[in-house]
């Protein structure tokens, strides 16, 4: 995220995608109002427990008499589920409407923590769909913002035996050490036999290199080499 002073100046040459508005033309202003739902794109949970649907939202602006709703979105249905405004930075959310007693309004928007997240109880399985978080702020020219977050109500969570990933893991991470090392070994093996054997041949080359009686010798190496055919 920029910081604030950085969004778009009217001379920093012509704006990007705007929205004209009487004759005006708005800056935009994605920059300085965020929607957050988290990093998760997918909640899992299990039905007949409750859920805390994350979403928090950046204002660099401020905001006054802020819009905040939360959508859900199946391929067949749409509903809004809460729908509230907050007065100011030093205000906490009021609800204006819901459609479900299993849903309430969790966190708090006083001392900049922006958290406007809902809980869902006794979650049935077709809970199971998309949740938007919208938020619109007056004092950006009610441009709304929005995040979503799918919501998967499950039987019961897969069971992530974290211990058997663990001893997966160490058992592929020990072989692959012990394979590595294997290869490490027989290198440096074939490292050693070799400097051995460079050394031998070495002397051996030293040697007869050195030996002039050698070559005096009848049947000597050079004598016994086939005539080089042209
Ligand atoms: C969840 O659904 C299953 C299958 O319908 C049911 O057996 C189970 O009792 C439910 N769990 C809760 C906590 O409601
Ligand atoms: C609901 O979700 C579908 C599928 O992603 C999308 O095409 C549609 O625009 C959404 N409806 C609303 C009203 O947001
Ligand atoms: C928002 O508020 C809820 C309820 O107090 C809390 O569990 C959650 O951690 C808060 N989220 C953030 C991002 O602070």
């Amino acid at each position: 995220m920029l910081p604030c002073g950085m969004s778009q100046s009217p001379s920093a040459g012509p704006p990007p995608a705007g929205i004209r508005v009487k004759g005006l033309f708005l800056l935009p202003v994605s920059l300085s109002l965020e929607v957050s739902v988290g990093k998760a794109t997918t909640i899992y949970a299990v039905n007949g427990t409750e859920i805390l649907l994350p979403c928090t939202f950046s204002s660099c602006f401020g905001f006054q008499d802020l819009h905040f709703w939360w959508s859900y979105n199946t391929s067949d249905t749409f509903r809004t589920l809460i729908d509230g405004t907050v007065k100011n930075e030093k205000s906490d959310p009021k609800v204006k409407f819901k459609n479900d007693d299993r849903i309430t309004l969790e966190g708090s928007t006083k001392e900049k923590m922006n958290n406007i997240s809902i809980l869902l109880r006794n979650l049935e399985f077709s809970d199971t769909g998309k949740y938007t978080c919208h938020v619109q702020n007056p004092k950006e020219n009610n441009f709304q913002h929005q995040a979503t977050i799918f919501l998967q109500v499950v039987d019961k969570l897969e069971e992530v035996d974290n211990t058997v990933t663990l001893i997966i893991l160490g058992v592929v991470g020990g072989v692959i050490g012990l394979l590595i090392l294997i290869l490490l070994v027989k290198k440096f093996i074939a490292f050693i036999i070799k400097k051995t054997q460079e050394k031998k041949k070495e002397c051996l080359v030293s040697s007869s290199g050195n030996d002039n009686t050698e070559n005096g010798l009848p049947g000597s190496k050079a004598e016994e080499k086939p005539p080089i055919k042209v």
